[in-house]
């Protein structure tokens, strides 16, 4: 059967990820969780000492790209790939509240977007790719197949994530998640390069009050109906 490119896009915590990793293990597609890396490079500047609550050294960040690696390896054990900085494994570490109040400033600076786009594009060059992220459908593979843009509302994300960080044993407050995910929506969708917008043909789902086997059975039938037109 032909492949095709699968471009999931939307505000934070709105579950893109969950969908995209379901989509790519039932079609056997690669899975690439973009905003991963926006996060990997942000924490290659917090440990190089580039950016801060307080500061950011733009350009000792940008003229430190060519020495950031990224990488994606498959574990079966999570079953997806996991993003690898410079051969460490930092799943783990970028999911942070830290790294997740620095990440949009890292996100507006057009060397690193030119940078990460390249590296996506090349990573989709086959077909046979689900990727997510805020310009995916937009910028990355404007001419993807099927282009879907997810939203909730942003209590609902806020809750979503809040579960998510307690549940991996943090220490953080419905109040200060909250605050990320409004702050982070803003910060992505006024940026002057590639904003978050809608591309024209994607199609908007808003899983407020969808159950995961719901929304995948919709999002699932799209992709189905797609597969047959191509
Ligand atoms: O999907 P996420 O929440 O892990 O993404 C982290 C940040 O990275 C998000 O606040 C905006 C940025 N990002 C981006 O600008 N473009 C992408 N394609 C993916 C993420």
């Amino acid at each position: 059967m032909k492949k095709i490119t699968i471009a999931i896009d939307g505000f934070s915590s709105t579950g893109k990820s969950t969908i995209a990793k379901q989509l790519a293990k039932e079609l056997s597609y690669v899975y690439v969780d973009s905003g991963a890396m926006y996060r990997a490079v942000t924490l290659y500047a917090m440990q190089h000492n580039f950016i801060s609550s307080s500061f950011f050294d733009i350009e000792g960040l940008v003229t430190s790209l060519d020495l950031i690696v990224l990488t994606f390896k498959y574990n079966s054990a999570v079953g997806f790939a996991e993003v690898y900085l410079n051969g460490m494994n930092v799943e783990k570490e970028i999911r942070t509240l830290e790294v997740s109040n620095l990440v949009s400033k890292v996100a507006e600076i057009s060397e690193v977007r030119k940078s990460l786009v390249q590296q996506q594009q090349n990573m989709g060059l086959n077909k046979g790719v689900v990727m997510d992220g805020r310009d995916i459908g937009t910028v990355v593979f404007p001419n993807a197949e099927l282009k879907l843009f997810m939203n909730a509302s942003a209590t609902t994300r806020a809750q979503r994530r809040y579960d998510e960080l307690i549940e991996r044993g943090d220490k953080v407050t419905f109040d200060e998640i909250l605050k990320n995910v409004e702050y982070r929506d803003f910060i992505d969708s006024t940026r002057e390069d590639s904003p978050l917008v809608m591309a024209e043909d994607a199609i908007a789902i808003d899983n407020s009050n969808l159950t995961l086997e719901a929304q995948f059975e919709k999002i699932y039938a799209l992709v189905l109906q797609k597969l047959k037109t191509v």
